[in-house]
């Protein structure tokens, strides 16, 4: 199958990172959210990364305008019937994942792929809540998806080898590494990552160091890019939370077992970057 028509599913900071780079590998896209404001939103997003893009010199203004016009914003996911492969990016929460699965598979024309960006569910559970199990797979994109260069790419246990090698050639269409994970909670990335940040959200609730310490602690101590607390902050603390009750879940160990100040700032709505506040402060751009 050629994949010519691809659906982005969730309008937030991963939905329109993918979908930007599926519209500069060339493919037809559709953004869906639930409001036109999301919708909105994430174009905004899109066309703010391009507008610096252009201002770099890295790209042209005709190579822009083009790729945005390749975007389509759709509030109503029926839209998805003409897609060839659809992913979804929505709020890492299983009920709202289960529901659009269920839909989609009514919607999607019986040869769509249909592919999860989740950060920790399992890929065969979401698979079960379709007719296509065999057409349903994980493609998980890092933050912020145009500069990250990785997609891990999770096979549920009756994935079929075409919906993965679908998946992976797109993968490396859009510039990425592919890399395979198995199915299991937080697959690999978040298995090794999350705890981390859990673990440095712990310090800070006991008071072994300040938000600050800690994060220089790991940045000069470990040679991390970002500090733990800070990364939060970029994934989002409520995406951050629902992945530790996932594993937590998964694996009924209490070594996964969130931190109460993570689930305090959730509950506060300090979710990091995207509303302004996290562990740390941001001024809304
Ligand atoms: N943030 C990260 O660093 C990161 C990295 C990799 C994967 N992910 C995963 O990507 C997914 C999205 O995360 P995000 O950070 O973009 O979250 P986000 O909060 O920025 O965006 C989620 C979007 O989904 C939309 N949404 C909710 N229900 C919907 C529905 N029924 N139909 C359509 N849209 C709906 C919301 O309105 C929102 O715009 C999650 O599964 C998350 O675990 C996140």
């Amino acid at each position: 199958m050629t994949v010519k028509t691809f659906g982005v599913v969730g309008a937030g900071q991963m939905g329109n990172g993918i979908a930007q780079v599926a519209a500069a590998s060339g493919l037809e896209v559709i953004m869906n959210d639930i409001k036109t404001e999301f919708v909105e939103r994430g174009l905004q997003a899109i066309t703010r990364n391009l507008n610096r893009a252009v201002e770099k010199e890295k790209m042209t203004a005709a190579d822009k305008d083009a790729l945005l016009n390749r975007i389509k914003t759709s509030v109503d996911l029926k839209d998805m019937a003409s897609a060839d492969f659809v992913v979804e990016a929505a709020t890492e929460n299983q009920t709202i994942k289960f529901q659009i699965f269920k839909d989609l598979d009514e919607i999607c024309g019986a040869q769509a792929i249909l592919a999860t960006n989740t950060s920790s569910i399992p890929i065969g559970r979401i698979a079960s809540q379709t007719q296509r199990p065999d057409k349903v797979i994980g493609m998980h994109f890092m933050n912020p998806v145009p500069v990250m260069k990785l997609v891990e790419v999770i096979r549920g246990l009756a994935t079929a080898d075409e919906t993965f090698d679908i998946t992976w050639d797109l993968s490396l269409k859009f510039g990425k590494t592919p890399a395979e994970a198995s199915d299991f909670p937080g697959f690999i990335a978040n298995r090794i990552l999350m705890p981390m940040i859990n673990e440095a959200v712990y310090c800070l609730y006991h008071g072994v160091g300040t938000r600050e310490n800690i994060d220089t602690v790991m940045k000069l101590g470990a040679n991390h890019p970002m500090g733990p607390l800070a990364l939060a902050d970029l994934i989002g603390l409520d995406t951050c939370l629902a992945i530790m009750e996932t594993l937590n879940d998964g694996f009924k160990d209490s070594k996964y077992r969130p931190c109460p100040l993570l689930r305090k700032y959730v509950e506060a709505g300090w979710l990091g970057r995207k509303t302004g506040r996290g562990f740390y402060e941001y001024t809304k751009s």
